[in-house]
């Protein structure tokens, strides 16, 4: 029984060389069947052998041959594994080079009109405003008659508004987001208290400070005893954390059709501290936005008392607001698609 033990070793160092002679797959599955093939296999005809043996001995060579036949078995798991990847084509394209520099992903960011709109709505709403939206396309009633506009006012003229053509209702691309009062107010008790962002369209020539579609911010507040005073202390407080320091506020008497009295809103110049600039042409102050006290038609024309009621509302323009805090000489580069103007903010 002592050849089985000598020739156990001989296998081994045979068996060695048969793997360095494979090539390929082909030559591992020769190797295999060489010695461990079903009935004619070497090592296979060893093992079946050890039942001649004497008890003691065919365990040790028994331990022995198994050892063996797991050599094999794990060196051909993994000589087929290194020749699949050598025999997979390599495909140039996919190939990289782990040592080059790795380039900076581009990542996008929110665009400069919903950064400011969302600061404006932060600081309303933390002075009890809920935001509240509306249609963009919108009937001649809530744009125009409920908001109390004279049936010849020129803002309902077609070369100022973008009418849709339609076979009933008179509809139109909204021209500021006014209309949204009455439908809130229809269908809300007072005390109310909302602003109202949303896209609104006019049709007019472009420039530095108009476009045709820009963003509207309207606030209404609504209850027994509102007065201007009310109103004055709200945006000055507005104004005041936006812009990070105290601003002066002054009313300007104007008109709009659904306040009475309206006012022209005028803040003292940011950039002179009221003293007068060029910004300002040397008035000190910049015009911001319109507002007035609710007028009785429109509290009726909401279905609510004029009598017991009465509030105050405002309507701005936010393109103007962000040109304002970040010193912007065009609205029209909001719209632009200009990378390198996007990529500032
Ligand atoms: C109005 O639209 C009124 N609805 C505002 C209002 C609401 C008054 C409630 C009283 C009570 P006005 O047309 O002035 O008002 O527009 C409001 C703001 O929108 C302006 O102050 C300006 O900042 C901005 N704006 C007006 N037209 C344009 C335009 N073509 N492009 C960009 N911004 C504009």
């Amino acid at each position: 029984m002592k050849t089985v033990g000598i020739s156990l070793k001989k296998l081994k160092n045979e068996i060695k060389k048969d793997f360095k002679m494979a090539r390929d797959l082909k030559g591992l599955n020769d190797v295999f069947n060489k010695y461990l093939g079903k009935h004619d296999g070497e090592l296979n005809r060893i093992l079946r052998s050890l039942e001649k043996l004497p008890k003691e001995k065919r365990a040790r060579i028994g331990k022995e041959a198994n050892k063996l036949k797991e050599y094999i078995k794990q060196k051909i798991e993994i000589k087929t594994e290194k020749m699949r990847l050598l025999t997979v084509p390599v495909n140039k394209k996919e190939w990289f080079d782990i040592t080059v520099p790795g380039k900076r992903p581009l990542f996008g960011h929110l665009h400069p009109l919903t950064k400011i709109k969302r600061k404006v709505e932060e600081i309303f709403e933390s002075m009890g405003f809920s935001i509240i939206e509306g249609p963009e396309i919108e009937n001649e009633w809530y744009n125009f008659d409920a908001l109390n506009f004279p049936k010849e006012h020129p803002a309902r003229d077609t070369i100022d508004t973008f009418w849709l053509k339609s076979n009933h209702l008179k509809l139109l691309l909204r021209t500021h987001t006014s209309p949204v009062q009455i439908r809130y107010m229809e269908k809300n008790n007072p005390p109310l208290r909302i602003i109202v962002p949303g896209r609104v369209f006019r049709r007019e020539a472009t420039d530095a400070s108009h476009e045709i579609n820009f963003y509207h911010l309207e606030g209404l507040m609504v209850d027994k005893a509102v007065s201007a005073a009310n109103f004055k202390a709200v945006i000055q407080e507005f104004y005041r954390r936006f812009f990070g320091k105290p601003v002066k506020v002054r009313f300007i008497p104007t008109f709009f059709p659904f306040v009475e009295p309206g006012f022209q809103v005028d803040i003292s110049c940011l950039n002179c501290q009221g003293k007068g600039c060029s910004a300002c042409q040397q008035t000190g102050w910049m015009e911001m936005m319109g507002a007035g006290m609710v007028h009785p038609n429109v509290l009726k024309n909401s279905r609510l008392n004029p009598k017991f009621l009465q509030g105050f509302a405002f309507g701005m323009g936010i393109e103007r607001l962000v040109m304002m805090k970040y010193k912007i000489n065009d609205i029209r580069l909001f719209y632009s698609g200009d990378l390198r103007f996007l990529q500032q903010f």
